[in-house]
């Protein structure tokens, strides 16, 4: 039986995606859902069709409220521990098609509180400064500023606090333990964290002194504090939020490894020069044989292949194109070398374009920063 852990702070082992539906409660995204959206957006995202984003809890209740005329907002975030990686944008860039599509206004949460108190090394102003950098991301793949709020938790404390106590008032730490697996090593600022995650995704219910259904985009991984959010919702006077939720971009190293900054070539950065991000490419887990011969004969295996991951998930928009691969991949047509440099040249064209973008995006932070 192979192990497997997903909490917001630590992912392991190679994940059954099946068994954690189970495991957590969720509910799978369905064909139906699929058509759902494609008969109101009338375009379905690729991070959709794919079912890369493949569990929900009651994204079908905010699909009925929209199909009657009742607008939702999305909230998603990020905990600033370092620059941002392709995992991290891949909610990002599905929350953007949803803001597109749905006209919705955005609420982006910055959790510098929350990577302070987890992290052993960094300091609150490491935190700080990260949140900016992580903010640029943000504001390049292009959010509207109209629509879309982004804030820190230090910056934004006044207006969360009061709010944040709301829900901690209502959380025993029997069930934090039960949820998160805290025990008594674990420092206060880590249990008290949750009930400032919660606090956005009533935001929108607050500033619009009435009830707004809400939606969080993300990986899979933080739907253990929106568990929390949820039990106390309604007792609050607030909509319980909904939530989509997608799988991990893996590591580049294979399917045993974490991506972790302490791990050079295990993810690509947002700030990575095209030439460092070639060179992880090039030396990328793959599905193939040891040698060319062995491969010409036998063929390679996309199943357990990090580069045909990544074409699918992010970077090959075209369902022809990836079952061309696949099929030339697994009859030994395709070497791993040339697959490669397909991502390579792919993930170059992103980051060029990206960059140009997080550049500029510098002096339009105040379009979107949100603070007390
Ligand atoms: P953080 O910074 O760990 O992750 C930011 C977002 O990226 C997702 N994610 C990934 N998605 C795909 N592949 C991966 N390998 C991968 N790694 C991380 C996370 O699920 C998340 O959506 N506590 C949160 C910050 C937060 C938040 C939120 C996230 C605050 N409010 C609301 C989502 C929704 C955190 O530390 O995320």
């Amino acid at each position: 039986m192979t192990e497997f852990r997903v909490t917001p702070w630590d992912v392991e082992g190679d994940i059954d995606y099946k068994k954690l539906i189970e495991q957590f409660g969720t509910q799978p995204i369905t064909d139906g859902l699929i058509e759902r959206v494609e008969a109101l957006a009338g375009h379905v995202h690729p991070l959709l069709r794919r079912k890369i984003f493949f569990s929900h809890r009651d994204f079908d209740w905010i699909l009925s409220l929209y199909e009657k005329g009742e607008q939702f907002a999305l909230y998603t975030g990020r905990g600033p521990s370092g620059h941002t990686h392709l995992g991290h944008i891949l909610p990002w860039i599905f929350t953007k098609y949803l803001q597109d599509t749905f006209g919705c206004e955005l609420w982006f949460q910055l959790t510098d509180d929350e990577k302070f108190v987890l992290s052993p090394h960094l300091t609150i102003d490491d935190t700080i400064s990260f949140s900016y950098e992580n903010a640029l991301d943000i504001i390049a793949l292009g959010f509207d500023p109209e629509k879309t709020h982004i804030f820190s938790d230090l910056d934004y404390a006044k207006t969360m606090y009061r709010h944040a106590l709301q829900v901690a008032k209502r959380v025993t730490f029997s069930t934090a333990k039960a949820v998160f697996g805290f025990d008594n090593s674990t420092n206060i600022g880590l249990i008290f964290f949750t009930s400032m995650q919660s606090v956005p995704a009533f935001l929108p219910s607050i500033m619009q002194k009435r009830k707004v259904p809400v939606l969080i985009p993300s990986a899979i991984d933080q739907d253990p504090h929106f568990r929390v959010t949820r039990d106390v919702a309604e007792k609050l006077g607030y909509y319980k939020p909904a939530l989509i939720q997608s799988m991990f971009l893996p590591s580049l190293l294979g399917p045993d490894s974490k991506m972790s900054a302490s791990k050079s070539g295990s993810a690509i950065y947002t700030v990575d020069s095209p030439k460092v991000a070639k060179k992880k490419v090039m030396n990328a887990f793959t599905g193939g044989c040891q040698s060319l011969e062995e491969q010409r004969v036998q063929g390679g295996n996309p199943n357990i292949c990090t580069v045909y991951q990544y074409l699918y998930i992010l970077f090959e928009e075209s369902d022809e194109d990836l079952a061309r691969l696949k099929e030339r991949c697994m009859s030994g047509e395709e070497m791993c070398g040339n697959c490669k440099k397909l991502l390579a040249a792919k993930v170059s064209e992103f980051l060029k374009d990206h960059q140009a973008k997080r550049e500029k995006a510098r002096d339009r932070i105040d379009d979107f920063m949100l603070s007390d």
